[in-house]
């Protein structure tokens, strides 16, 4: 991270001209805003190659998203309670914490009252020290200003905005304290006692853990989260571990993270260790719980399990169905269709097939197509095939319907932002009738 060093310098300096003279003039307070602003994140991006920036997790907060992020807790912010950010980056959530604070006499008592109140930590200096600069020139800009005593150096400044493993420390003890987290996602090796997984899974799902087991009751957790910890299959026991030791508050699906980036995420907000209390707001819009009935009561949901690299064209010959193959939403003979061998499961039509992959933005989330013939199935990896309990052609053609409806479209698209459909979201799927008409 060392090539972000000379912006951090220039982000000190401005800090310290704001302490020197008790405010900001004119012109720097125009390179203070930019600070605040984006700028980071564009110093960010043009000092450190991406490579290094995805194996750091180095991604900040936009203030749009902090601030949305931060907006539920907004009441609850006062002079008596604390914010800790274990993996802080630039500060972009204690700033946006700070938004909430009253500001003192002058610039130096705004920047140590919140300096008892703004803790911190990264395991990279170099973001320490911006972050440190940035809440000064925050305080600055919201119109701290004026000082009578002596200046401290930026380095002084908000104290307990320190270098450290956010895996492994503990936040403050005292107080009504918000943990904020904006945490890396990247894959890490989860520890062999983990309860809820094992192998690699995201370091997100793990920070929640750490900061649920850290915290005491009643401190409150707001989180920035990768999609697929709220709706991803291999993250069922996270989420339900989540829910044995915390009130949730709030899930809020957000989308695109920023213009750049290609993941999808939500905010989470918790109280830890409310956790016999029924939750009473769940990880997905709750539309299927209502419905009478789902997708799952019709149709035997399944992956296709060939894998075309993987498997060896031998065994018995079948009509072989992959994604190019599929036109949408129109009915097809496998017969017509090409050949492969295969040893494992087949299936016999009539079934929808449903292209696995697809996007929020796609005009529709499950793309299907139904499958007619006489002969078993050879079906590839990028398809979900749904096999109609009643084993009819009609209900089949009716689950194209239902598929093609823009409701589905929508819920799927709260259920599941992630660009692999899963099993669990399409048998969730509400299976629409006159009384859901809107
Ligand atoms: C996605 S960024 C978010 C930063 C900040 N919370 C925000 O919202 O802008 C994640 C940050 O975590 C830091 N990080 C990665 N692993 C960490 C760890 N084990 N402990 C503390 N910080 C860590 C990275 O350096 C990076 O600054």
């Amino acid at each position: 991270m060392e090539s972000f060093n000379p912006y951090v310098r220039e982000l000190e300096q401005l800090a310290s001209q704001a302490l020197h003279s008790g405010s900001l003039a004119p012109p720097v307070q125009e390179r203070a805003a930019a600070a605040l602003d984006g700028q980071t994140t564009e110093m960010l991006r043009s000092l450190v190659p991406l490579p290094v920036r995805r194996r750091a997790g180095a991604f900040f907060t936009g203030m749009a998203l902090a601030k949305l992020a931060l907006e539920p807790i907004s009441a609850k912010i006062s002079s008596a309670s604390k914010a800790f950010d274990p993996a802080c980056g630039v500060g972009d959530l204690l700033i946006a914490y700070a938004r909430h604070l009253p500001l003192e006499r002058d610039l130096l008592e705004t920047v140590q009252a919140w300096g008892e109140q703004l803790h911190g930590s990264d395991v990279h200096p170099e973001f320490v020290r911006a972050a440190k600069a940035r809440l000064t020139l925050f305080a600055a800009i919201r119109g701290a200003s004026g000082s009578r005593n002596r200046q401290p150096s930026v380095h002084e400044t908000f104290p307990h905005v320190s270098v450290g493993d956010g895996l492994s420390i503990a936040g403050p003890d005292t107080g009504s304290i918000h943990v904020l987290l904006n945490p890396p996602y990247a894959k890490i090796a989860i520890p062999p006692e983990c309860e809820w997984g094992s192998g690699k899974l995201s370091a997100a799902a793990l920070f929640i853990d750490h900061w649920l087991s850290t915290s005491r009751p009643g401190a409150h957790v707001t989180a920035i989260l990768p999609d697929v910890l709220r709706t991803g299959s291999l993250y069922g026991k996270w989420r339900a571990n989540v829910e044995s030791r915390a009130k949730i508050e709030l899930v809020q699906v957000v989308g695109a993270f920023d213009d750049k980036a290609d993941v999808d995420v939500f905010v989470l907000q918790l109280t830890v260790g409310s956790s016999d209390c029924k939750q009473s707001v769940s990880w997905w819009r709750t539309s299927a719980e209502t419905a009478r009935s789902h997708v799952g009561d019709r149709f035997r949901v399944y992956v296709g399990p060939v894998v075309p690299h993987r498997h060896a064209d031998d065994g018995d010959r079948y009509p072989y169905l992959h994604a190019k193959l599929m036109p949408p939403w129109q009915t097809i003979d496998a017969q017509d269709t090409e050949r492969r061998r295969f040893q494992g499961r087949t299936f016999t039509p009539p079934f929808v097939a449903v292209r696995r992959t697809s996007s929020p933005h796609d005009r529709h989330r499950a793309i299907a197509t139904v499958v007619d013939g006489r002969l078993p199935v050879a079906v590839e990896n990028h398809l979900l095939v749904l096999e109609p309990r009643d084993g009819t052609l009609e209900t089949c053609q009716a689950l194209l319907k239902m598929l093609h409806d823009e409701r589905t479209t929508s819920w799927l698209n709260d259920r599941i932002r992630c660009r692999h459909l899963t099993v669990g979201a399409l048998s969730e799927v509400p299976w629409w009738d006159r009384k859901d008409d809107r």
